[in-house]
């Protein structure tokens, strides 16, 4: 391993506002982080955790947990948000799939999904974070009618996702298959991830579903 990555990931558990559910970390430990009853919502597969701490900055009176299964991708949102002081954002370093077990008392209001990876090979549908598994692992800590959102710049996702949806019965309340071409968008929408510059960079499409869950 990188000394970096090393380091990092040595360093990123001693954050105040990182929990570690291998290590044991608690959801009653990371509600006293954030020390109110505000509403909670979460980035998953927050990477760097830009993309959470703009909704944090967006949203002072609401909590954003940026979700990763790689510490040192988390350690670098972490430090950023300790750095610039703020206090309603933390990371949890856990894989998705683990998220009910982890959050047995608190209802989620809100759910992004950024950029999540294709998995385009058959065999690697149940990582797909829009895949069936996933969705009821959300539907299991989201507040009823909570709302989820889905940005990508990949075409099989965006149209695998759609399907899905179509099959369990979820209602769409907004999809694009070129976010950036319509005229109004709202703040959250316009808020752009790390690989989401990239991808525009590149001349890449933006897709966007927003969903609920039935
Ligand atoms: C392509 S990156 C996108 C990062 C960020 N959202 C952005 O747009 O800049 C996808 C991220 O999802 C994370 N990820 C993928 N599957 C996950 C899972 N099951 N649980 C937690 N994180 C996951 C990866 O570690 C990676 O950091």
């Amino acid at each position: 391993m990188a000394r970096t990555k090393h380091k990092k990931l040595n360093e990123v558990s001693s954050f105040e506002n990182v929990f570690d559910y291998k290590a044991g970390n608690t959801e009653e430990e990371l509600l006293k982080y954030f020390g109110n009853s505000n509403s909670i919502s979460l980035e998953i597969g927050c990477g760097e955790g830009d993309y959470t701490i703009s909704l944090a900055k967006l949203f002072p009176k609401r909590n954003f947990i940026g979700i990763d299964f790689k510490g040192a991708r988390i350690y670098i949102g972490a430090k950023k948000a300790l750095e610039n002081k703020i206090t309603n954002t933390t990371f949890l370093w856990i894989n998705a799939e683990k998220l009910p077990e982890f959050f047995k008392n608190t209802k989620i209001e809100e759910i992004f999904i950024t950029f999540p990876e294709p998995h385009v090979k058959r065999r690697s549908e149940r990582k797909r974070l829009v895949s069936p598994r996933f969705l009821e692992f959300y539907k299991q800590i989201i507040m009823q009618c909570g709302h989820i959102h889905l940005k990508t710049d990949d075409d099989f996702l965006y149209n695998y996702a759609l399907e899905i949806l179509n099959k369990v019965k979820a209602t769409i309340l907004f999809k694009s298959d070129d976010l950036y071409s319509l005229n109004e968008l709202d703040e959250i929408k316009k808020i752009k991830t790390r690989y989401e510059k990239y991808y525009l960079n590149e001349g890449r499409k933006i897709k966007y579903i927003e969903f609920v869950l039935s």
